[in-house]
């Protein structure tokens, strides 16, 4: 146990796993847990976040988990609501939920390119509309915003609405960011490269023909280390921004991608 966020209270979004193994949500609120936080694991799925407790309890660490759909204005009311009551304060807010759903503008879908707006981009809108109010009136508070470096680079398999939204989810962290800098709250996005994580596996395979081995293979090709970067390594910045140490960086942009985004093929 550490104690980097020792005390505070800290909302994750997306606090579960879609599959079997270790998400970004999940690593990042058992590492939360386990420099001394006190976690509000939010998830959709109800059992993906018990999931995520059991494991931070068994490691002597404290969460309660939240089903909650952070897509509708009432959820995230009841969210943060949950965590007052749970913790009394909201000093951290990591907005880790996100879907891909691959496609350029003729193939994907209308109804896809909403969805994926309506819960990569509106969701944070929404958490941050909840939280921002209490954490103006603690003068302290941090919020952390999972994008993705398909924000400002493309990838062989297009998802165009997953790219676009992430590239919003900047903007959208650089506008809190000002806006809140002088009151003590402090927004940063962090862009993850290719990750080797249950979400890629259940939502991108099909893109690569079903042929799990080869994705993996392909992708780690792409990156300059000769591998993929993990859910430990998303998660590690996640902590550094939402910790103390990071009390003068508001407003960036950290990728966490092996280099990948200094490459050009
Ligand atoms: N893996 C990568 O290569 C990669 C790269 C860049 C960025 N990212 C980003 O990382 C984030 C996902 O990380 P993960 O590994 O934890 O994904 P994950 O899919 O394993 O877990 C996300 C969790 O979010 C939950 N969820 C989905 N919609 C929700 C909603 N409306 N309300 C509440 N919960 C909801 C799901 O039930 C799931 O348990 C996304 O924002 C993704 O874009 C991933």
């Amino acid at each position: 146990m550490g104690d980097r966020v020792r005390g505070k209270a800290i909302i994750v979004t997306g606090a579960g796993s879609i599959g079997p193994g270790m998400g970004n949500g999940k690593a990042a609120s058992i590492l939360y847990a386990r420099e001394g936080g006190r976690v509000l694991l939010v998830d959709r799925d109800p059992a993906a976040a018990e999931e995520t407790r059991r494991l931070i309890a068994d490691a002597g660490g404290e969460a309660v988990a939240l089903g909650c759909d952070v897509t509708s204005s009432a959820e995230c009311h009841r969210m943060v609501h949950a965590c007052l009551k749970a913790f009394g304060s909201i000093d951290v807010l990591h907005n880790n939920v996100g879907i891909a759903i691959p496609g350029g503008a003729v193939e994907l879908s209308e109804a896809d390119w909403d969805r994926t707006m309506q819960v990569n981009v509106k969701s944070m809108f929404l958490t941050c509309k909840h939280v921002l109010p209490y954490m103006e009136r603690q003068g302290r508070g941090a919020i952390v915003n999972i994008a993705s470096h398909n924000a400002i680079r493309s990838l062989p398999v297009i998802a165009i609405a997953y790219a676009a939204s992430k590239a919003a989810i900047i903007a959208l962290t650089r506008e809190v960011a000002m806006q809140y800098a002088a009151k003590g709250v402090r927004a940063n996005a962090i862009l993850p490269g290719l990750m080797d994580t249950p979400m890629v596996t259940a939502q991108l395979t099909d893109a690569y023909g079903g042929d799990m081995e080869g994705m993996r293979l392909q992708r780690a090709a792409l990156c300059p280390t000769g591998k993929q970067g993990d859910a430990w390594d998303t998660a590690h910045a996640a902590l550094f921004l939402a910790s103390d140490e990071a009390k003068y960086i508001t407003g960036t942009t950290l990728m966490v991608d092996g280099g990948i985004t200094c490459r050009v093929r």
